[in-house]
C-alpha cells in the first residue's frame, strides 16, 4: 500500500494521497475508491451525451465575451445550464498556461516537497485528498491544492508551494486577472435581474470585500476509471466558480437540468468554464441556477484544472434579495452565512444539491405554506442521486 504522510493531521483516518495510489495499485482500485453501482460513469440512469436528446441543447454554451450580445448570453446560459464557456474573457493564454505548467510543476515534485504543506480539516488550505471529513466516506480519485486569495488577511504565501520557483508569482498574476473577470460577470448578471449593476457584488461584500480562492484538482491516471469519479457529483457552495482545465483531456460533466441527464463537456482551448454557486442562486432567488456536476477520470491520462471559487465575504447573512422576493415569489430560502453554510456541507460532504434543497425545505415550513410534498407510500422518487 502507498505510504501516508499526515494521518495524525485530524483526518477521521490516514490519508493516503490518489497520485502514490495510482502508481501503486496496478490494475486494481482499492475499494475506498468504488462507487456504487448507480453513482458510476457509466450507470444506465445517468448515462450521457447519447445523440438521442429531444430536441435538447446537446452542451453548455460557448460565449464569446468581446460579442455585443456577450451579457445577455452568459444571463440566459446561467438561468437554463447554470454553466457557460467563456471565450475572449481578457486573460492573456500565456498566463493561463503558465498557471497550468506551475501547478504541473508542483505535482511532479517528490511526494517529501509535497508533504510540506498536507492540510488539515480545520482550514482545508494546502494539499489535500479528501473533501468531506466523514469516517469511512467513499474517496474520490483526485487531490487538490487549495489556497486563499481573498481576504488579504487570509492570503499567504508561505502556505503556498516554494517550488516550483515561478508558482507563487504566476498564481498570484492569475488570481489578480481571473478575479477581474469574476467581477464583470458579477455586473452582468445584476443588471439581467433588473437590478444595478453593483448591486450583486454588493451582497457578496463589494469589491475588495468578498472571498476568492483556488483549488488545484489532480485526477492522476485510473486503471478503473468506470468504478470511481475524480470528483462526485455537487454543486459549488459558493457564489461563481471559473475552471480552467486541460485542453485535451475530457472529464467534466454536468447535469442537464432540462431532463437530469449527464452531459460531458468539450473543453474548448484557453477558455474558462464559469458556472453559478448555490450562494448565487440564493441571493437571485433561483433565477440563475447551481447546477450539479462531476469528474470523470481516466485510464490513459492524468488531469489537471484550476477552479478559482469567487465567494461572499464569509459572514455575511445570504438571503434572496429583497428587490426579488414577492408575493407571487416568495424568498425560497432562508438567511445564512458562507461560513455557516460551509460547516453543514463539510460535516455532510458532497451529496449532489441535497444542501441546497435542504435549506429550501426550511424555508418552506418556516413560511408556514402547506408544506413539503409527502410522497405517497410505495417507492422512493427515481432521483436519489440529487438528494
Ligand atoms: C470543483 C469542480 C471540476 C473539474 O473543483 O468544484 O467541479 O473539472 N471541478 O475539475
Ligand atoms: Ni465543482
Amino acid at each position: 500500500m502507498a505510504s501516508c504522510f499526515n494521518g495524525g493531521a485530524g483526518w477521521p483516518e490516514p490519508v493516503v494521497r490518489v497520485q502514490a495510489v495510482s502508481d501503486t495499485c496496478g490494475d486494481t482500485i482499492p475499494e475506498r475508491y468504488v462507487k456504487p453501482p448507480s453513482e458510476r460513469p457509466s450507470s444506465p440512469a445517468a448515462s450521457a451525451d447519447s445523440d438521442d436528446s429531444g430536441g435538447l441543447k446537446k452542451s453548455i454554451p460557448v460565449v464569446d465575451l468581446s460579442m455585443p450580445d456577450a451579457d445577455e448570453t452568459c444571463r440566459a446560459a446561467c438561468r437554463e445550464w447554470g454553466f457557460f464557456q467563456a471565450v475572449n474573457h481578457g486573460v492573456r493564454p500565456e498566463l493561463l498556461r503558465r498557471a497550468r505548467a506551475s501547478w504541473r510543476g508542483f505535482y511532479r515534485q517528490p511526494a517529501e516537497v509535497r508533504e510540506r504543506y498536507a492540510n488539515s480539516p480545520a482550514t482545508y488550505e494546502g494539499y489535500g485528498s479528501r473533501l468531506g471529513t466523514t469516517k469511512g466516506g467513499p474517496l474520490d480519485w483526485g487531490d487538490y491544492y487549495f489556497l486563499h486569495l481573498l481576504p488579504s488577511s487570509l492570503k499567504n504565501h508561505d502556505k503556498w508551494p516554494s517550488l516550483p520557483p515561478t508558482l507563487r508569482e504566476t498564481t498570484e498574476e492569475y488570481g489578480e486577472e481571473v478575479l477581474h473577470l469574476a467581477r464583470r460577470v458579477m455586473r452582468l448578471l445584476s443588471s439581467g435581474l433588473g437590478l444595478e449593476a453593483s448591486r450583486l457584488q454588493e451582497a457578496f461584500g463589494g469589491v475588495g470585500g468578498e472571498g476568492a480562492c483556488l483549488r488545484v484538482n489532480f485526477y492522476p491516471r485510473c486503471p478503473q476509471p468506470e468504478l470511481t469519479l475524480g470528483v462526485a457529483a455537487h454543486s459549488d457552495p459558493g457564489g461563481m466558480t471559473m475552471l480552467l482545465v486541460d485542453d485535451h483531456v475530457r472529464g467534466l460533466q454536468v447535469r442537464r437540468p432540462a431532463d437530469g441527464q449527464w452531459i460531458t463537456v468539450d473543453p474548448v482551448p484557453d477558455a474558462f468554464i464559469v458556472n453559478i454557486g448555490d450562494q448565487i442562486q440564493v441571493l437571485s432567488n433561483a433565477v440563475y441556477k447551481s447546477v450539479e456536476h462531476r469528474v470523470t477520470v481516466s485510464a490513459a491520462e492524468d488531469r489537471l484544472s484550476m477552479a478559482f471559487f469567487y465567494n461572499p465575504r464569509s459572514d455575511l447573512p445570504i438571503a434572496p434579495m429583497a428587490e426579488l422576493v414577492t408575493a407571487d415569489r416568495p424568498a425560497l430560502y432562508p438567511e445564512m452565512t458562507f461560513d455557516e453554510y460551509r460547516v453543514f456541507i463539510r460535516q455532510r460532504g458532497l451529496a449532489g444539491k441535497a444542501q441546497l434543497e435542504s435549506l429550501h425545505a426550511t424555508a418552506k415550513k418556516a413560511s408556514g405554506s402547506s408544506v413539503i410534498n409527502v410522497p405517497s407510500p410505495g417507492p422512493p422518487a427515481a432521483d436519489t442521486s440529487s438528494s
